[in-house]
């Protein structure tokens, strides 16, 4: 038969939606963040970030570092503020634009202002950039867009390479925004003496395993496939994690709602006992990032205080974690990552969760109802 494909067909290269297109892009896009910044001389490694090269010493000796952003940029960012207070131990404050740039925030000359945008056109993230700019602060862009306003108007700036990404919900751009303020983070560190050669070779190595643990995590979509026909019709999800994946569970509840329109929530998990645990119920499914990491026996003691109650429980959890089989209805597995670097691979398995369920739900996976891909108004 006539073998016509639309262009759009053509740039979905045969997947449904760009969103899923985009899921499946992620290990070629993480290399691709990753190209050219790591580098192995003599077995040891190090981190060359030209955008950043002038501006290290300015960095490695910051007071302060202020991320502000939107959605799921902000969701990165506070990824971002884990990751550079554990590796430089400089205090960062993340912040929504929105709510920056009209509080007549305290910025000092000496601070460091991340802007963190996949277009570089937000409005609000643009607006809090220029009321930076105007009190003296060194502004520096994290961008996927090449050319954008936020990337142009900021001192300087790292791109994230992550290539266009067409879906209205944010998904390779997360990642690759997440793998860009790990090199930035590492790179600072090593700077100020903070983290050994040996450490920064064995983490670089451990960064680029990324994308084949990425793969490896892909080819389990039929796990979330199952899970999103046994819940999407529920009304309400939670999603919870500790530490560096904190900002995975808002990020996962954020994916449910923009795409399939049910109500979610991420909250540290510890949390749930200062009043949302009122909320568990049969009907509630608890969505909880789980992993082997040091937190682990906490997040074990959260997740049997909802079973308790009658939650039913998702789980990601690690490669070889047979103790969490008792406890969650579903257990995503999720491959051996160091700590910090997890939030890459445990927010993939949500992606994918959001998508198959919005599409059961007849949602429009890649323009949602009342979103734009860029919000250039305020
Ligand atoms: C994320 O899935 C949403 N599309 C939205 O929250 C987005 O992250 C936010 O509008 C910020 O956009 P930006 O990264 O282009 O600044």
């Amino acid at each position: 038969e006539e073998l016509s494909f639309s262009i759009e067909q053509i740039e979905k290269g045969g997947f449904p939606h760009f969103m899923i297109k985009e899921i499946f892009e992620q290990p070629e896009s993480i290399q691709n963040t990753i190209r050219g910044r790591i580098y192995f001389e003599n077995g040891s490694g190090r981190i060359q970030l030209g955008g950043l090269a002038d501006y290290l010493d300015r960095l490695a000796s910051a007071k302060r570092f202020i991320f502000c952003a939107c959605g799921t940029s902000w969701h990165a960012s506070l990824v971002g503020e884990y990751l550079f207070e554990h590796f430089t131990r400089i205090p960062v404050c993340v912040e929504y634009a929105s709510e920056f740039r009209y509080r007549n925030p305290i910025i000092y000359k000496d601070d460091i202002v991340f802007f963190i945008s996949q277009s570089g056109e937000t409005a609000d993230t643009l607006a809090a950039l220029k009321e930076a700019k105007s009190k003296g602060a060194l502004t520096i862009g994290i961008c996927n867009v090449v050319g954008s306003s936020i990337s142009r108007e900021t001192e300087c700036g790292v791109y994230i390479h992550a290539g266009p990404e067409i879906g209205v919900a944010s998904t390779k751009a997360f990642t690759s925004q997440v793998i860009t303020l790990s090199l930035i983070a590492l790179a600072i560190a090593s700077k100020r003496g903070e983290i050994s050669t040996k450490l920064i070779t064995e983490y670089l190595h451990e960064l680029n395993s990324i994308p084949k643990k990425i793969q490896n995590l892909l080819s389990q979509n039929s796990i979330m496939q199952e899970i999103a026909k046994e819940f999407n019709n529920a009304s309400n999800f939670l999603y919870l994690g500790r530490g560096f994946n904190f900002p995975v569970a808002l990020e996962g509840a954020l994916k449910l709602k923009e795409i399939s329109y049910i109500h979610a929530e991420g909250y540290p998990a510890a949390e749930l006992k200062h009043g949302p645990i009122a909320l568990i119920d049969e009907f509630m499914p608890v969505v909880f990032i789980a992993i082997k990491d040091s937190l682990y026996p906490k997040i074990i003691s959260n997740i049997e205080e909802i079973k308790a109650r009658g939650g039913r429980i998702i789980a990601i959890a690690s490669e070889g974690d047979t103790n969490i089989e008792s406890l969650a209805e579903y257990v995503i597995r999720v491959p051996q990552i160091i700590d910090f670097f997890s939030p890459v691979l445990t927010s993939i398995p949500l992606q994918l969760l959001a998508y198959y369920i919005a599409v059961l739900r007849g949602c429009d996976v890649d323009q949602p109802r009342n979103l734009a891909k860029s919000v250039t108004v305020e």
